[in-house]
């Protein structure tokens, strides 16, 4: 059994200890935000935060990171306030939206390390892959997240999706402190 945090919930997986942390994460707690791309490290679409890292969860063994604290994009923010998220809404990123929850963790990661970062630090940091090419705007996005973060500009929350935070909790009990996980 392996025990860590995610999303701030304390966790113990009885899994093969083997297991990547994704399927953890989208079979037993049903966090699916985390995509499986390719599966071997390289496009990033399942990246989550470990200790405030951007960490490619089909890589990493739930063996691995006892005792850490994992953030899945459904954790960074309960109402879509996140400098990224209100950035990444702003700025139209998205397209088809699949590789768009890793995009978002590697920027959150990014800018809890660098509050003042260039765009070359963006592409260094960000290599996360686009098959739709969003590419500018991701740069423009996490640009404009940096500002938002310091307080040199302010932009309102996005529209609601329509499911509150109560509702989406309940659906995926994960979300809330408290809730069953195996
Ligand atoms: S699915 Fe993990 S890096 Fe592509
Ligand atoms: S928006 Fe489609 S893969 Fe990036």
């Amino acid at each position: 059994m392996t025990s860590f945090t995610v999303n701030n919930n304390p966790v113990h997986y009885k899994m093969d200890p083997n297991t990547p942390l994704l399927w953890a994460l989208r079979d037993a707690s049903n966090l699916t935000g985390a995509k499986y791309g390719c599966g071997n490290g390289e496009c990033g679409a399942c990246t989550v935060m470990i200790d405030g890292e951007a960490v490619r969860s089909c890589q990493t063994t739930i063996a691995a990171i006892e005792g850490t604290e994992v953030i899945t994009i459904e954790g960074l923010s309960r109402e879509r306030t996140h400098p990224v998220q209100l950035a990444w809404i702003a700025n139209n990123v998205p397209q088809c939206g699949f590789c768009i929850p890793g995009m978002i963790m590697a920027a959150a990661a990014l800018l809890k390390k660098n509050r003042n970062p260039t765009e070359d630090d963006v592409k260094t940091a960000i290599t996360n892959l686009c098959r739709c090419g969003v590419y500018p705007r991701v740069i423009e996005a996490v640009m404009r997240a940096a500002r938002i973060q310091r307080g040199d500009e302010t932009l309102d929350a996005g529209a609601s999706p329509g499911v509150d935070p109560a509702t989406a909790a309940r659906l995926v009990p994960a979300l809330t402190p408290g809730g069953r996980q195996r």
